[in-house]
């Protein structure tokens, strides 16, 4: 098992080494590392407000015969001279792709700016929970869409952080490395994102979904390999401009509606106190509380569901996140309402759903394995744009790799 995943990874490092003997001198690298992209199941929106999450890592997309795993390589070497030199191969990244700075010290911090894909690493090395870093060379490949709703950030972040515990070793808390990655996705590349996507790909774990408790920060996990199962995650290849702007917006509405509720989160309020406070909330804001309370609610039934291989209850309780994304916090688009609704007309489906941020990016479906192929058609027939499939191995957090 294991030596297919890394094969899977195989290209991607053979892709990260060659640019790096390119870009260096013709110097092969000493350190690789690798951090996978993310699916989440059930539980949108719920991370930051200290609710549950139950994704999962590890997908392949289908190529002809080939299983192609999604993930961040970084690989690369340290340097004696303080600096650190950094390519990625991305083609979707902005120029320049090659960037150079000296390592941080007390004195010289590090800042974001241009271009933009660099602030992920700068933000990891700056936050990084051990030091003082040495300079070093490295080459960054990723075969995760960006902005695709797979996390392609976190997944960078992480490539990053576990690339520089091979230089220079932390004391290997892996909650606080989570952490680390999230505060350098709120502070250098400007987005308040949940706990959810640093966690899981650090954390994951193979043939397992994750539940987190976004509260307590405990993982609990839930097995995910009945072959009679398959988990597709349909990309709808759009992503519309809002993303940007709408994210922090339905965060600062959720901690209105938990301060109008008279609680520190959400997570603390059920259905009955936001009847109890309707009154005290404008119309907008009850429905993007009545979303997160259900939702998490939903989540802790889902993880129940999934243990007791109850599929048709954790379809349905897909549906209703979807139908809650859509109509209360309004965070899907016509695409994504059209991929769930031709899955749901396959027969075989459990349920469907948006997953991720929102607004483009991807669906991820549970379904019968045999009714695989006829749902992969239906949907590419029925979809207007063209829909990128992928099967989902679930498989472990990040990692050193052997070069
Ligand atoms: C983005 C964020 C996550 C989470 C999801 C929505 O992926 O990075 O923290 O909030 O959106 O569930």
């Amino acid at each position: 098992m294991a030596g297919r995943r890394e094969a899977d990874l195989g290209s991607l490092l053979a892709q990260a080494r060659v640019a790096y003997r390119g870009a260096f001198a013709g110097a092969d690298p000493e350190i690789a590392v690798s951090a996978p992209g993310r699916v989440n199941l059930i539980g949108e929106h719920t991370d930051y407000n200290q609710g549950f999450v139950l994704p999962m890592v590890g997908f392949s997309q289908r190529l002809s015969l080939q299983a192609l795993q999604l993930g961040t390589v970084m690989v690369g070497s340290p340097r004696r001279d303080g600096t650190i030199s950094i390519i990625t191969t991305a083609e979707e990244a902005e120029e320049p792709k090659r960037v150079q700075f000296p390592a941080p010290t007390e004195t010289n911090t590090l800042r974001p700016g241009e271009p933009h894909w660099a602030n992920y690493v700068k933000g990891v090395i700056q936050h990084y929970r051990a030091g003082p870093l040495p300079g070093f060379n490295a080459v960054i490949a990723s075969n995760v869409p960006l902005g695709g709703g797979l996390s392609s950030s976190a997944s960078l972040e992480v490539a990053t952080y576990t690339f520089l515990q091979q230089l220079c070793p932390d004391d290997g808390d892996l909650v606080a490395k989570a952490l680390a990655c999230q505060k350098a996705e709120h502070t250098f590349a400007g987005m308040p994102c949940g706990i959810m996507d640093q966690f899981i790909s650090v954390m994951g774990k193979e043939g397992n979904a994750l539940l987190i408790d976004c509260r307590s920060l405990e993982t609990f996990l839930l097995p995910l390999t009945d072959p009679s199962l398959v988990v597709l995650i349909t990309n709808s290849n759009v992503r519309h401009a809002l993303t940007g702007s709408e994210y922090p917006t339905r965060r600062r509405q959720c901690e209105e509606a938990a301060k109008a509720l008279g609680k520190a989160s959400l997570r603390e309020a059920c259905m009955a106190d936001l009847e109890a406070a309707r009154a005290l909330l404008s119309e907008v804001v009850y429905r993007r509380a009545r979303h997160v309370i259900g939702e998490i609610e939903r989540t802790s039934r889902a993880a129940q569901a999934l243990q007791a291989k109850d599929y048709r209850t954790f379809g349905r309780l897909m549906v209703e996140s979807h139908n809650s994304l859509r109509d209360d916090y309004e965070v899907s688009c016509p695409e994504l309402d059209g991929l769930v609704a031709a899955a749901l007309e396959v027969r075989g489906v459990y349920g469907s759903r948006m997953t991720g941020g929102g607004f483009g990016g991807c669906t991820v479906t549970l379904l019968e394995a045999g009714a695989a192929e006829e749902a992969l058609q239906h949907i590419k027939e029925k979809y207007n744009g063209t829909a990128t499939f992928y099967f989902t191995t679930p498989s472990d957090g990040a990692k050193a790799q052997p070069l």
